[in-house]
């Protein structure tokens, strides 16, 4: 079959005020771009004629400028699900103005199947290549297009010719069947293939296809910076420890890791370290430091949701495909998060927190308990069910002011149950085994920074120690509150809070 060729406009046309619309990619890499643009512009339109006009957006994670940095200022959302990193929609999400579901990210294909998020009207779906019988080749993202092309009355294809054709036969696309009716996932180690490098879907769904080339909107590298170089230092000697203790098997296990400096960090440390054999990776994101370390023999393989690289690396794993095509596998985001999975393969889980509190909660995704950050991402899929859990994050924030290590979260996204390593540049605090008194010790002793230590011991010696988990309630968020009123924390005096 023949498919009608729309410009982004004609296409962006078909979507009307109330519609939900379900996109491709994961994070930038492999988003729609042009109709989501479009439809921003028809936002604009119909709000000068006084018209309303909003859809809900569902993604698989994050998407770029081009989704919800136009959407969000057209304020053409009126709901999104799930994760995000883009400023003027988080500007948009703590006006209040967009409702925002911070939904795990294994769950999102999932919900929409369950029908808790509503009827998905259109799929825009990118693509390197589509057949005339319905098979989409997806670009550099796994993310929940699948659901998404089954779910919706309608597809839009983008054809985007900035995307190889010899991304084919990277993906491994399976979507689960749903209770009482779903089986295992039959993937035992992480470079198992389970499913087609295809979705096919009937071609009559296809509205139409909007021919593009537009690069992915990749992120930039800040630079490296000492801080986030000495976490990454201190986790890979905390694994290269516990393997040397037979706690890690010799062969290893497969890493999660997000993307960013701390990352790139740790990455960098494994690949140089001596004791630990080439690896494997089990993530949700798989950033050029891994791609690096491919080309170096360091690590075997990467299963991953997307690749999200730079556009010079991507052009990279294009040109050296023959290199790459047995060493890399892009799942969608219900698989590559999959809780079964990550448990069975005994995944390490590395990701960033914005604070800790000395018990062990973390909190990923608010600033000050109430303003949104980016959300929970993959974050909870891989914590809850890794091998080893492990939180990063720099021991203070805002030059100084901020301690990251603090007695009570102000927003709880895991909990000291499942939490088992926290890293600053500070050191490491093995949570593993202990109880939350003796976690306390550890995480002010080893992680807090020098200026909050005695900060941190007073307010554990004021809780007492007659209690399971001690802390004075009325006193557990003063430093946050101590903050919002003089600029920092180190301002805290415990007797205007404690009867000492
Ligand atoms: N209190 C207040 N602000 C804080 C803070 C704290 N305790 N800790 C960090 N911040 C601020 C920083 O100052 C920075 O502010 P700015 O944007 O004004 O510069 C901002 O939060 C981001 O901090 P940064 O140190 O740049 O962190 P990052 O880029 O490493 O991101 C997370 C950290 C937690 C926001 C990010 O990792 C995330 O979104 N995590 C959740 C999702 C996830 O883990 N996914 C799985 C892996 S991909």
């Amino acid at each position: 079959m023949s498919y009608t060729i729309l410009s982004a406009a004609e296409a962006a046309a078909f979507i009307k005020h109330g519609d939900n619309i379900a996109l491709s990619g994961f994070t930038p890499a492999g988003t729609a771009k042009a109709v989501t643009s479009a439809l921003a512009q028809k936002a604009e339109e119909e709000h000068l004629k006084g018209n309303p006009f909003q859809v809900g957006v569902f993604t698989g994670a994050s998407t770029g400028n081009a989704c919800d940095g136009v959407l969000s200022r057209a304020k053409a959302i009126r709901y999104r699900a799930p994760y995000t990193t883009n400023r003027d929609f988080r500007a948009a999400v703590n006006n209040g103005e967009i409702s925002y579901n911070d939904i795990h990210l294994s769950q999102m294909a999932q919900e929409l199947r369950y029908g808790f998020l509503g009827k998905v009207n259109f799929a825009i779906i990118e693509a390197c290549e589509l057949t005339a019988d319905g098979k989409i080749y997806l670009t550099a993202a796994g993310g929940i297009s699948p659901t998404a092309c089954r779910l919706a009355d309608k597809i839009i294809v983008e054809l985007n010719a900035a995307h190889s054709k010899k991304m084919i036969g990277l993906h491994d696309l399976y979507e689960l069947s749903d209770p009482p009716l779903r089986k295992e996932i039959p993937i035992y180690k992480p470079s198992d293939r389970i499913g087609l490098p295809y979705i096919q879907v009937d071609p009559n769904k296809i509205l139409g296809v909007v021919e593009t080339n537009w690069p992915d909107e990749a992120r930039s590298f800040s630079q490296p910076d000492p801080v986030t170089d000495l976490i990454g230092q201190n986790v890979a000697d905390f694994l290269i420890s516990d393997m040397k203790r037979g706690i890690i098997p010799r062969e290893f296990l497969p890493i999660q890791s997000g993307v960013g400096n701390i990352a790139n960090a740790l990455l960098g440390a494994l690949g140089r370290s001596t004791t630990i054999p080439p690896f494997e990776m089990y993530t949700e994101v798989l950033q050029d430091s891994v791609v690096d370390l491919m080309r170096e023999g360091r690590i075997k393989f990467g299963s991953t949701c997307s690749l999200t690289v730079t556009n010079e690396c991507l052009e990279g794993i294009y040109d050296d495909i023959e290199f790459f095509k047995d060493k890399l596998v892009l799942r969608p985001s219900e698989i590559s998060n999959n809780p079964e999975v990550i448990r069975r393969l005994g995944v390490i889980s590395i990701n960033t927190a914005i604070e800790v509190d000395i018990y062990g909660n973390a909190n990923s995704t608010h600033i000050g308990g109430t303003r949104m950050m980016n959300g929970i991402g993959g974050s909870g899929d891989f914590t809850r069910n890794a091998y080893i859990s492990i939180f990063t994050c720099p021991s203070t924030a805002k030059e100084g002011k901020i301690s990251a290590i603090v007695p009570m979260v102000s927003h709880l996204d895991h909990s000291e149950h499942s939490v088992n390593i926290i890293a600053t540049e500070q050191g490491v605090a093995d949570l593993r085994g202990k109880g939350p008194k003796e976690r306390a010790q550890t995480i002010i002793e080893n992680c807090a920074h020098p200026d909050y230590k005695e900060l941190l011991w007073d307010y554990v010696k004021f809780s007492g120690n007659k209690k399971q988990t001690p802390h004075i309630l009325e006193a557990s968020l003063a430093m946050h509150s101590i903050f919002n009123r003089t600029g920092d924390m180190r301002n805290t005096k415990w007797d205007d809070f404690i009867r000492v």
